[in-house]
């Protein structure tokens, strides 16, 4: 048993759907070993289907809600997501400098699964400029690490090889830092995701799984994630062995995902399926 299980916050959106966003990433901690914080970078009105609004907090009062939590917890890994303004990502960034973040794993999130964006064209800049510095990983999708790098986005194991390199040079090239380029877009029935480190290349290969409710896969992969790295921490292949755990978590989650009944396009994948078993809840 975890006796010391370790605080993870989320700074993201809030899906009130609970498929994505803040509330998928606490059920995410939870469901893994960590005690889950949250703080709201942006309200969305948004169900399995659309995003029909956007709120952003003043910068300043996202400011006080870190500056507030952090004197008080002791945060032992951050989970990013939907930042959505370049004055959201700048206040974040500079907050998360100022208390030396560990494990901030930043889920460059632009586009929701209902294809509507979550992210103004002119935060991209900062968030290359300003966020990428403090972050230990980063884990794009493909048509995210095309942006990122201005490039057409991936559609090639070989391209995303590539990719991967390239992305990589966006973050301190001096310290430990991660890749992980995740090939969920990539067509047909094998996928893979990439996890780099700007030495070894992993490639990390499944079978796609025939569901619709894929909605939140992308948060969910990232906090667990974040829930994981401080828990293997200082292990031989830490890094590698929690990305692999989160993984295999996610692929079980969308497997379950059956099993819930929510909303009537991308459903939710099913944090608790080792929870609840197979029968309970439906
Ligand atoms: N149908 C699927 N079957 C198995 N694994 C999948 C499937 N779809 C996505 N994945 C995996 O889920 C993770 C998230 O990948 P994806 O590329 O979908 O991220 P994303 O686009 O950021 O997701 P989101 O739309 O939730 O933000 C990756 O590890 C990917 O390989
Ligand atoms: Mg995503």
């Amino acid at each position: 048993m975890n006796l010391d299980p370790p605080n993870v916050v989320s700074i993201a959106g809030v899906d009130p759907s609970g498929g994505a966003g803040v509330l998928a990433d606490i059920k995410t901690f939870s469901a893994l070993g960590a005690y889950g914080c949250g703080i709201v970078a942006a309200l969305t009105a948004q169900n399995t289907q659309a995003v029909t609004g956007v709120h952003t907090p003043p910068p300043d009062f996202l400011r006080l809600q870190i500056d507030t939590l952090f004197a008080d917890i002791r945060i032992d890994a951050v989970k990013l997501g939907m930042l959505g303004t370049a004055d959201i990502v700048r206040t974040t960034a500079e907050r998360l400098a100022h208390f030396a973040a560990p494990h901030v794993v930043c889920d460059p999130v632009m586009v929701a699964k209902s294809g509507d964006h979550l992210l103004a064209r002119s935060a991209v800049a900062m968030l290359r400029e300003a966020l990428l510095p403090v972050s230990f990983m980063i884990t794009p999708n493909l048509p995210e690490a095309g942006v990122l790098l201005e490039v057409r986005a991936p559609d090639t194991l070989r391209e995303m090889y590539r990719c991967a390199e390239r992305l990589r040079e966006l973050l301190p090239l001096s310290s430990e830092r991660w890749v992980l380029l995740k090939g969920g877009h990539l067509p047909g029935d094998e996928l893979v995701d990439l996890l780099f480190d700007g030495d070894r290349m992993i490639e990390l290969p499944a079978h796609r799984i025939e569901s619709k409710n894929t909605h939140g896969t992308g948060c969910t992969l990232s906090s667990a994630v974040a829930a994981l790295l401080p828990q293997r921490a200082g292990t031989l292949s830490g890094v590698e062995s929690a990305v692999r755990e989160a993984r295999s978590y996610l692929l079980r989650a969308i497997k379950a995902s059956g099993q819930l009944r929510v909303g009537h396009g991308h459903g939710p994948v099913h944090h608790f399926h080792a929870l609840w078993g197979p029968k309970n809840g439906q």
